[in-house]
């Protein structure tokens, strides 16, 4: 099989889609290998499972940085780990332009919303209280804009009575796991 291209994960927390990526990234024909995760936070709980799976690892707080420089740092850290495609886990901070923009077409990011539906935060609440039928997830290609760029992956699930914030995320959460995969591999096979 030919080289697999190398993806870096950016995380904040407990990195549940992280962990997909890593299992997806385990199969015989995956085009895609994981060779760092990097976080904002040091203390995100999917630091100690990408440890755990063998994966390096970079994380520094943000805190008392200005964006530039931080995001400046990050980017050091994923060239220097000869990352090729950024895949954004649950990765609570913006991105700067110049970041998105010096490694344009090559970050994903999972939202849990069917966008151009609800970007931002609080997207469960917020198809609940609108009445919505439906949500979902949708895996996009980051652009400078928040939550915006070309989706391609999207998965639907119903939102039942009496659905709260957390049993609706629940349910999503199950077709983000399957999806980001899926979508990263696509992505991977196209820069191979
Ligand atoms: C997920 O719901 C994802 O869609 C959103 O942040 C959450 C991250 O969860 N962007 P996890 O850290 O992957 O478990």
């Amino acid at each position: 099989m030919a080289d697999r291209v190398r993806v870096g994960v950016l995380i904040s927390g407990r990195g549940s889609n992280m962990a997909s990526l890593i299992a997806a990234s385990r199969e015989a024909d995956c085009p895609y290998e994981i060779v760092l995760v990097a976080s904002n936070n040091p203390e995100a709980a999917g630091l100690a499972i990408a440890q755990q799976a063998g994966i390096a690892t970079f994380a520094h707080p943000h805190k008392g940085m200005k964006r530039a420089e931080f995001d400046s740092m990050i980017d050091g850290a994923l060239r220097s780990a000869g990352v090729q495609l950024i895949a954004l886990a649950g990765y609570m901070r913006i991105l700067s332009a110049e970041f998105i923009t010096g490694w344009q077409g090559r970050i994903l990011n999972i939202h849990p919303s069917l966008l151009p539906l609800y970007r931002g935060l609080d997207t469960h609440q917020r198809a609940i209280e609108a009445g919505d039928a439906e949500a979902g997830c949708s895996v996009h290609v980051v652009t400078p804009e928040l939550d915006d760029g070309p989706v391609i992956a999207q998965a639907r699930v119903p939102i039942l009575p009496g659905d709260t914030p957390d049993s609706l995320a629940g349910r999503i959460l199950a077709e983000e796991h399957r999806i980001y995969p899926e979508a990263l591999a696509q992505m991977a096979r196209k820069l191979r």
